[in-house]
């Protein structure tokens, strides 16, 4: 079965000590938590100090992007190998932000994904429509491509490691979730794109969903058969929020 993954993507937010203050109590809070994989991105610059605060924890570390060279004079970028060192087991890849904000393709996003996977690193994959391909009704054109180009030429084994996630831009930071009906229907299209492409492993593939998830929706979305989880930005940056999405199961009848 697949296993929950819960993920705090932190964006661009704490400072490094707010980070640590962060996590230090974060970390106490879901100590007996084993049903559920617990992330946290934070921006590059705490994602060490975050690392040696967590690494005897149940909670993982993850980067929020990465450049699939693997050294060079590449000015403002890091490597795959570098986050590894860093303390980093999972990436965001793809995120909507960084296709928006950052020129990021799904050229670019199977490049990165690759020296990921190289290196030992999950890739979460980011896959998501605008509130445009919605309303044109492109929505699942859009994901099969990005879902398609993204993971381009990988093996079996690379396929295996991979986590994808569904953020409809239109959701994101907005407070507008797509209702569990609207990403399950999305989630059951992603594994089904990944059926073409693996066979065998489209029913072990994680497939998180992200947009405005908080812990008076997140139950709902979790019951979904095809949600293994959340890629969480606002709500993950109060500990009280995060350690009730990580504790989504046990909080459903208080909420
Ligand atoms: P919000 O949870 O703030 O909507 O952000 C979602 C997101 O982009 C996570 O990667």
């Amino acid at each position: 079965m697949r296993k929950p993954l819960m993920a705090g993507n932190w964006k661009m937010h704490k400072t490094i000590s707010e980070s640590l203050s962060f996590v230090t109590e974060f970390k106490t809070a879901v100590a007996d938590v084993k049903d559920v994989d617990i992330l946290i991105c934070p921006t590059l610059v705490s994602v060490n100090a975050v690392y040696n605060e967590v690494k005897k924890s149940n909670i993982k570390v993850g980067a929020q992007n990465i450049f699939w060279e693997e050294k060079g004079a590449f000015t403002g970028e890091v490597s795959a190998s570098m986050l590894k060192d860093a303390g980093c087991s999972y990436v965001l890849i793809g995120h909507s932000e960084r296709r928006q904000y950052f020129g990021e393709t799904n050229e670019t996003v199977n490049k990165k994904t690759k020296a990921a996977l190289s290196n030992g690193i999950i890739p979460i994959v980011c896959v998501g429509e605008t509130l445009k391909d919605r309303e044109e009704n492109t929505t699942f054109e859009v994901i099969e491509k990005q879902v398609k180009e993204a993971l381009l030429g990988f093996s079996q084994e690379e396929f295996s490691k991979l986590v994808i996630a569904y953020e409809p831009v239109w959701a994101i930071g907005t407070g507008k979730t797509a209702t569990p009906q609207q990403a399950q229907e999305v989630h059951a299209f992603i594994r089904k794109v990944c059926f073409q492409i693996c066979k065998n492993l489209a029913d072990t593939i994680r497939i998180l969903y992200g947009g405005s998830v908080k812990p008076d929706n997140v139950s709902e979305l979790m019951k979904q058969p095809d949600i293994d989880g959340g890629l969480v930005g606002g709500a993950s940056l109060e500990v009280e929020s995060f350690v009730k999405l990580v504790n989504y199961s046990k909080n459903i009848h208080q909420i």
